[in-house]
């Protein structure tokens, strides 16, 4: 879910940004309901990118302040719904406070099956695949293997050191507020996920709106590189 259009939203109310990233919380609510009443096991919000620091940084400071709220206040709904709570980006520049946060709420919800609802926050696909290529190199030298001009490029296998490794690759990104385009979301996770883009402002994507995107996806067919009789032959 690339949640986009908060600050649009407030500005249609002539209200100050923030009030958008304010309910764009209350939408994060709604929305985790919505996956458990329909058994969605999986659900990943973008909540905070490595662009968005080049924000003012009252903004930045402010997001960080809904954050740690947010765990403050959420955690303990989360874990009594059967929620595993995981943050992935990379948290070092947070504060200490909230890196604590982080560490409790994913350790205290570590055994829920429900839903897995990841939060990427200061998250980048294109940190997401270094990060990855540093592991699997480290990985590799650990085992006595050299990394050198003889790898070849398919025998380096980044998924297991990607930052979404415990989760399947996403089935449907949606994106809010009208642009069409990944903003650097999940880029190697998401090579065959259905994108589906609304003009929906996120603090006004509800129920109903994410009801009309499965609606939509359930008319799609993945074809994963096969021709449409191939996929209908097995389906029968
Ligand atoms: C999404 O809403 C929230 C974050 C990126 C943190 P925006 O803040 O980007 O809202 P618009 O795009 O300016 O309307
Ligand atoms: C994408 O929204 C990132 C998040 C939703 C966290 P942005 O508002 O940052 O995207 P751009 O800059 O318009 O592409
Ligand atoms: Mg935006």
């Amino acid at each position: 879910m690339i949640m986009d259009g908060n600050g649009r939203w407030a500005k249609k109310r002539h209200l100050p940004r923030v009030a958008g990233h304010a309910r764009g919380v209350k939408r994060v609510r709604d929305i985790v309901e919505f996956c458990i009443a329909r058994d969605i096991r999986y659900l990943t919000l973008f909540a905070f990118s490595t662009e968005n620091w080049k924000r003012p940084v009252d903004e930045v400071n402010h997001l960080m302040g809904l954050f740690v709220s947010a765990l403050e206040n959420e955690v303990s709904k989360l874990h009594k719904n059967g929620i595993r709570l995981r943050i992935i980006g990379d948290l070092h520049p947070f504060n200490p406070r909230l890196q604590a946060l982080i560490a409790s709420a994913e350790a205290r919800t570590a055994g829920n099956n429900r839903l897995t609802l990841t939060i990427a926050a200061n998250y980048g696909g294109q940190w997401d695949i270094q990060r990855a290529f540093a592991g699997w190199m480290k990985a590799r030298q650990a085992a006595g293997l050299a990394v050198t001009e003889q790898v070849k490029p398919e025998d380096i296998d980044l998924k297991p050191y990607l930052a979404m490794a415990y989760a399947p690759d996403p089935d449907l990104v949606i994106r809010t507020g009208g642009e069409q385009r990944i903003s650097n979301f999940l880029l190697w996770q998401s090579a065959y996920a259905e994108l589906y883009f609304t003009d929906t402002l996120w603090p006004a994507f509800g129920a109903a709106e994410m009801d009309q995107a499965l609606v939509w996806y359930a008319q799609r067919e993945r074809r994963f590189g096969q021709t449409s009789q191939q996929v209908q032959a097995v389906a029968r």
